[in-house]
């Protein structure tokens, strides 16, 4: 029996809290640890995590006997610190999303997992949803030719107290805005099925959030050999309408699913190519359905790494990949000029403390809240339908 602690008790440790019970043959919630221990002890009392004991303290925590992994769960600006003080103590670390603040902290992350000989898997659950594994398969096998343009609406809508909390809105607790914390979704998901750009270009703003000095919209245009992907971030969206559509040389494919296929008339204009749409069709339903989907997907992947039976599927590096991406996006923004990936040890971009001095402060954060009166989130509309 996997022994587990969550860090964290708020709204996305609910998330995980329910997925390590799905999986009560194979591990047990042994500590549930919060800076308020009574939210630590609610969330304990709600799922029903009997063997599991509420503290107020990580490094408590971390000398308990009997935790061989952790669910971090916490406020971006301590992922890594946290993260690497837990393996260091000798446990697995399944981390939230943003893997971390900089790419600095995610290389620390990264060594210390490596020195540990323990597992880091970042959180990147939509990779676990039937409609993006399905598409992932037919552009990695080639059967569905190749992408010529992708288009991803990373749109989300919140309300201007949902930066009331006293972490979210801020460069240093937050570490970015809606693409740090909403788009990073999307934007795993394409360099999982597309790979890395080799340059950006983006633009971001603040037009509804006053409370928070980063960012709640942007536009980015990511340059691939033969291929242009554009990504809009938003929490200004009102149906929250997201969708990834690739353009390929046989035709459309697109979570939420929808395919299209066109062939050229006498002067070039289209009409519906049928056999071209059937065939992406039923290469699409003969792909297999999960069994198990989003988060508990990735932790029961995350427990058979750690039992040694599984590879991790997604592993530190990756999540290192989406910072990077969020990191050439914020710096494309703020010097109005093209960024040619990688960014190296040397760049403002790569540590956190200097890309936070040459963000700009959209707003100024006046208004903080310790907790809200409610827990209840949502994990995106379409991001896996
Ligand atoms: N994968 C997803 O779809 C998803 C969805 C929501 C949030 N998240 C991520 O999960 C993380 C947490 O977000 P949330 O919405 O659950 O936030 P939250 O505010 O609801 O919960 C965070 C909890 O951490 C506690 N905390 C903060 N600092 C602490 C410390 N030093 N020691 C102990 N406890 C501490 C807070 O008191 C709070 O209860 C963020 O990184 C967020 O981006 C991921």
């Amino acid at each position: 029996m996997i022994g587990v602690a969550l860090l964290g008790s708020g709204a996305i440790a609910a998330v995980h809290a329910d997925a390590y019970g799905q999986l009560a043959h194979l591990c047990e919630v042994r500590a549930v640890c919060d800076l308020y221990k009574d939210k630590a002890q609610a969330l304990i009392d709600k799922k029903g995590m009997r063997r599991a004991v509420a503290c107020g303290d990580i490094d408590e925590v971390l000398n308990m006997d009997g935790i061989d992994a952790v669910s971090v769960c916490l406020p971006p600006d301590v992922h890594a610190s946290v993260t690497i003080k837990a393996l260091r103590a000798g446990r697995h670390v399944l981390v939230e999303k943003p893997m971390a603040a900089s790419l600095e902290e995610c290389d620390a992350m990264i060594e210390a997992a490596r020195d540990s000989g323990k597992i880091l898997s970042p959180v990147a659950q939509n990779r676990f949803k039937t409609p993006n594994s399905k598409v992932k398969a037919m552009i990695e096998s080639g059967a569905a030719g190749r992408t010529l343009y992708a288009t991803v609406n990373s749109l989300w809508w919140r309300g201007g107290n949902y930066y009331d909390i006293w972490w979210r809105g801020t460069w240093e607790k937050e570490c970015g805005g809606c693409f740090t914390s909403h788009a990073v979704h999307h934007l795993d998901l394409l360099l999982w099925m597309l790979g890395k750009p080799e340059r950006v270009t983006a633009v971001i703003t603040n037009v509804g959030h006053d409370n928070s000095e980063c960012e709640d919209l942007g536009v980015a245009i990511l340059e691939y050999p033969g291929m242009l992907a554009q990504v809009s971030s938003s929490l200004v969206s009102h149906d929250e309408k997201q969708e990834i559509i690739l353009q390929t040389t046989c035709g459309r494919l697109s979570v939420p699913w929808e395919t299209a296929a066109s062939k050229a008339l006498p002067n070039g204009f289209p009409e519906e190519n049928g056999e071209a749409k059937t065939e992406l069709q039923s290469l699409y339903d003969s792909l297999p359905e999960l069994r198990t989907e989003g988060h508990a997907a990735q932790i029961d992947n995350f427990l058979a790494a750690i039992v040694g039976t599984e590879s991790p599927l997604v592993i530190a590096e990756e999540g290192r990949d989406a910072i990077e991406l969020i990191m050439a996006i914020y710096k494309a923004s703020v010097t109005r000029t093209p960024v040619t990936l990688p960014i190296g040890r040397g760049d403002a971009f790569y540590s956190r403390e200097t890309m936070a001095a040459a963000m700009p402060r959209f707003h100024k954060k006046t208004r903080s809240v310790e907790n809200f009166a409610t827990s209840d989130i949502t994990l995106g509309r379409d991001v896996g339908k």
